[in-house]
């Protein structure tokens, strides 16, 4: 075999198919946010950032740095090994405790990433459970898809939050076989919710186990920002509650809240848990901190939320196609790959504002967007002219003017 050709071959494909991904330099200056400023060729120049999953700009807050900074003095940078070797300090263990009150379990597990906990979990438990059948939303995220596949369990897909759909699937399935249903509470490509209160119930009438990616709900949702499940008043009825320690929160991490029994179970059991080295201390103990910070942040939230809609006013007074929701995640709908990445591209270039296209596989063919994300910080005069650059760009390009743009996400 030819290696090379091959790989090149394999990169060519995705370049002539509009899927190959580039990345722009972007420091995020502690002071400056939410400008930056782009690296290029050696130079510095000011960008505006409208993608960034920092929600509520606490990798920047100056407690949850200081924190940081004063474990490293304390314990040093890396964590020393796996959580059994060396790898478990007082703040991941401290940490743990954090997350489990805030969701209100009787424990939680950290892992260096949402992703591994998604793939480990769901792995682990579907491989050992005999004869789980598992039921799981279209646009479930890649973590959750690979834990699906890795676990070689029996899987269905259901329409994308289509409860009559997953009936129709929990009914064909054994009534004696355990069954796990698994979806997101807000989905990170759309901003959309999940109807979690129907598929709890349709979860009690098939006595299957439930699981819940709240990533991008955590910080920003439910009481003290402790997800849509809880704001919902159905914690207790979700077995197992996965989120981030790296979006609302501003760090490095990932983890699962459950009952001890199951959290147990797999932190003995999860090789993508037990092989890995744990976070750093000092990433564990500004997670604290943040989360504590978080907690009180209801004006945030509220800025969250103000931002968010004058964005969508602004959107519609333009006539640009974006999928309408009540989240801080609005996409703005671009026709194809090309396009897409062109008008990131001009945006960046010729206006100064910084927003990644997102193509296949992150979102299906033909559904590709810019992702726009807001925080407390982007002001009116920022949201101002942000409608106007993309009022322009969209001149420059020739897009389409539409209103609520049918892509199937929107059903
Ligand atoms: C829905 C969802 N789940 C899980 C993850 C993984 O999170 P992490 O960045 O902590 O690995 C992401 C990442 O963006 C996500 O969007």
């Amino acid at each position: 075999m030819n290696y090379e050709d091959f790989f090149k071959d394999k990169l060519n494909d995705l370049k002539n198919e509009g899927l190959y991904r580039t990345f722009r330099e972007i420091d995020r200056h502690q002071n400056l946010f939410p400008k930056a400023l782009e690296y290029n060729k050696g130079k510095n120049r000011e960008v505006e950032i409208w993608c960034s999953n920092d929600y509520l700009n606490m990798s920047q807050h100056p407690e949850v740095m200081q924190t940081c900074i004063d474990v490293i003095s304390e314990l040093g940078t890396g964590s020393g090994g796996t959580r059994n070797i060396s790898g478990t300090s007082s703040y991941h263990v401290g940490l743990e405790k954090c997350l489990a009150e805030l969701h209100r379990k009787e424990s939680a597990l950290v892992f260096p990433s949402a992703y591994t906990a998604n793939q480990s979990t769901i792995s682990i438990l579907c491989k050992n459970i005999d004869g789980i059948e598992i039921f799981s939303d279209e646009l479930n995220h890649a973590s959750l898809i690979e834990g699906i596949r890795n676990s070689k369990a029996k899987y269905s897909i259901f329409k994308h939050n289509d409860v009559e759909d997953l009936d129709r699937l929990l009914k064909k399935s054994d009534k004696d076989s355990p069954k796990l249903i698994i979806c997101e509470s807000i989905y990170s490509m759309e901003g959309i919710r999940s109807p979690l209160k129907e598929i709890v119930r349709l979860a009690k009438e098939y006595s299957a186990l439930t699981y819940l990616d709240e990533v991008h709900s955590v910080g920003l949702y439910g009481p003290e920002g402790s997800g849509v499940a809880a704001e919902l008043g159905i914690s207790n009825d979700i077995d197992i509650i996965n989120g981030t320690l790296s979006k609302a929160f501003g760090q490095m991490g990932g983890y699962i809240a459950a009952n001890s029994q199951i959290i147990d179970y797999i932190r003995s059991f999860a090789p993508g848990f037990i092989f890995t080295s744990s976070i750093n201390p000092s990433v564990a103990a500004a997670s604290i901190k943040s989360i504590e910070i978080s907690k009180v942040a209801e004006t945030l939230r509220l800025k969250i939320k103000q931002n968010s809609s004058l964005i969508r006013e602004g959107l519609r007074s333009i006539n640009v196609p974006f999928i309408s929701n009540d989240s801080h995640i609005i996409p703005i709908l671009v026709d194809g790959p090309l396009q897409c990445k062109k008008i990131s591209k001009l945006l960046l270039d010729d206006f100064g504002i910084y927003i990644q296209p997102v193509f296949y596989p992150t979102v299906p063919r033909g559904e590709e967007r810019l992702r726009v994300t807001i925080t407390p910080k982007h002001k009116k005069n920022d949201i101002d002219n942000f409608i106007s650059c993309i009022d322009k760009a969209w001149d420059i390009l020739e897009l389409k003017r539409e209103n609520n743009k049918n892509v199937h996400s929107l059903a």
